[in-house]
């Protein structure tokens, strides 16, 4: 018997969109079950009728052989169902250990007053039986966001979890820290634990599941056994299509220098050197991509570039002129586009219409603004074509964000960063989230944008993005740069990676030849 069996679930939103149509869902006890399927196939939606947090139009589902009634999150809760979203839901000025103990209290001790050091002593006890390492008393806001996920999903299990719907928790992680997630879910399938998993990467399915459910356009394509399949059947049955993942990058001659940078630094408020001198230079029609271990020094020194974090020293100039310093409008002036790392919370106002979106960073402008007014035909008619080119999955662009899928938000802030004929684009993880199709679509605009002429700094934790798109690549380790290479065939990803990880570092004056 399944532990866990939906059966023809239906959902249709307020506004019409047919998110679930007549889906079949069966999970056993103590599998991991991937589900996969494009932006807007219906993932989330699936996984929030089984967490009670959307009611479905139709069909029923089945615990352990019973039909049960899941109206609410405290019942699922209270079925064993736990759930860890797309986007966080932690309460940030509060301690690791009050998210994880926050609820819970109450009813017990009849009051609202939490007691810490027993809130404390748990967490510690739930993260040393899983392997998931957290650290109790700091205040959720301060730590890396792989912890806040470790965070909520001790936060399930401190509820009794006993089925954990992991919803593409590996979209913010780096490389190291989703191998961590990996041995914890291990883990807790050891200790008798069932998880379901979304993730677009099809890499990770075939390493961390058991079976894989495949849903496209709202429905069930299939459930397969992951030792009988391999990736380009899932993506087959994904996309309904051949995919092939592969770029077409015509060799170009580089133009003038678009970006330099020089000796740029930054020290925090602790005093810690995150960005050491960093000397280069992005050209006219060149992508530079920057390979490194996240975490040493790529974040800085894009806040740094894009005005959203202060130099401590250096200079850098787009164009000849100086950028730094001025705050971010400045930097968008100089014609710099920025696909933001973290799109959910920096990329999107999600309360706000989709059209709205594509423009917030040139609404001022003709044709959008003329003669003082907002000119809403427009930005109607701009939001149409982005909507078409990008295939943001919506029914109309007056919808808010917040309607949209986790993947086709992220197609509106690329969409709106690659449609400003910017001059030099930071692009940070720009497929982080987003479906295969997408991925192979973002994959060409990027390489055709750089051979009409754009410079691009790209920063990628997936090595094989900044191989397969870059013309240089740039290594960063410990906050500094420590090679610059032309990619050629013979730059592998085991020469790279001595550098990524400090083990070599080029002389400086054959970087000097690479600048
Ligand atoms: N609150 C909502 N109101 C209206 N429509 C919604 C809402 N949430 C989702 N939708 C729509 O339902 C469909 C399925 O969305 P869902 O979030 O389930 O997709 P998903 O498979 O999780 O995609 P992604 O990979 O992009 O996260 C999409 O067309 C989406 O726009
Ligand atoms: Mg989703």
């Amino acid at each position: 018997m399944p532990l866990i069996e939906a059966q023809n679930i239906v959902k249709i939103y307020p506004n019409g969109v047919l998110a679930n149509d007549r889906v079949d869902l069966s999970v056993e006890q103590g599998e991991i079950h991937a589900l996969v399927g494009e932006n807007g196939a219906g993932k989330s939606t699936l996984m929030k009728v089984l967490y009670g947090l959307e009611t479905p139009t139709s069909g029923t589902i089945f615990l352990r052989g019973e039909h049960v009634h899941i109206p609410n999150p405290q019942v699922a809760i209270d079925l064993g169902i736990g759930m860890v979203h797309q986007n966080f839901m932690l309460v940030d000025s509060f301690s690791i250990a009050e998210n994880i103990a926050l609820g819970m209290e109450s009813t017990a001790a009849g009051g609202l007053t939490l007691d810490r050091q027993k809130a404390i002593h748990d967490t510690e006890a739930l993260s040393e039986q899983y392997g998931l390492v957290v650290e109790p008393t700091a205040r959720v806001d301060t730590v890396p966001v792989g912890m806040r996920q470790r965070v909520e999903i001790l936060k399930a299990l401190y509820r009794g979890a006993e089925i954990l719907i992991l919803d593409e928790p590996t979209a913010v992680l780096t490389p190291r820290e989703t191998q961590d997630l990996f041995r914890a879910i291990r883990n807790l399938v050891t200790e008798g634990k069932t998880v379901i998993f979304i993730t677009h990467k099809l890499r990770e399915v075939m390493e961390i599941s058991d079976r894989v459910t495949v849903m496209r356009d709202a429905r069930h394509v299939g459930t397969v056994v992951t030792v009988d399949t391999n990736q380009a059947e899932l993506a087959r049955m994904m996309v309904g299509r051949e995919v092939f993942m592969v770029v077409d990058k015509p060799p170009v001659e580089r133009g003038a220098p678009v970006l330099e940078a020089h000796d740029l630094t930054y020290v925090n408020e602790t005093g810690r050197m995150l960005l050491h001198n960093a000397t280069f230079k992005v050209y006219e029609s060149e992508i530079l991509g920057i390979a490194g271990v996240e975490g040493n020094g790529q974040t800085e020194l894009i806040e740094v570039l894009t005005g959203l974090r202060e130099a401590t020293g250096g200079e850098a100039f787009v164009d000849g002129a100086p950028v730094l310093g001025a705050g971010p409008r400045k930097v968008r002036e100089s014609r710099v586009a920025h696909i933001p790392e973290d799109r959910l919370t920096n990329g999107v106002a999600l309360l706000a219409s989709i059209n709205d979106n594509l423009i917030v960073d040139r609404y001022y402008r003709p044709p959008f603004t003329r003669t003082g007014l907002l000119n809403p035909q427009s930005i109607r008619s701009n939001g149409g074509s982005l909507i078409d080119r990008f295939n943001i999955l919506a029914p109309s662009g007056e919808l808010p964000v917040s309607s949209l899928s986790g993947g086709n938000m992220q197609r509106v802030v690329l969409a709106r960063e690659l449609s400003s004929s910017p001059r030099l684009l930071i692009a940070a993880q720009p497929t982080r989230g987003v479906d295969i199709g997408a991925i192979e679509y973002i994959h060409q605009q990027l390489v055709d944008k750089r051979t009409d002429g754009l410079a691009i700094l790209l920063v990628s934790a997936d090595l094989q993005e900044v191989m397969k798109l870059s013309d240089r690549i740039m290594v960063m380790y410990n906050g500094e740069i420590v090679a610059i290479f032309h990619n050629t065939p013979d730059l592998t990803e085991e020469r790279l990676g001595l550098y990524m990880l400090g083990a070599e570092r080029q002389p400086a004056e054959e970087m000097e030849q690479y600048q």
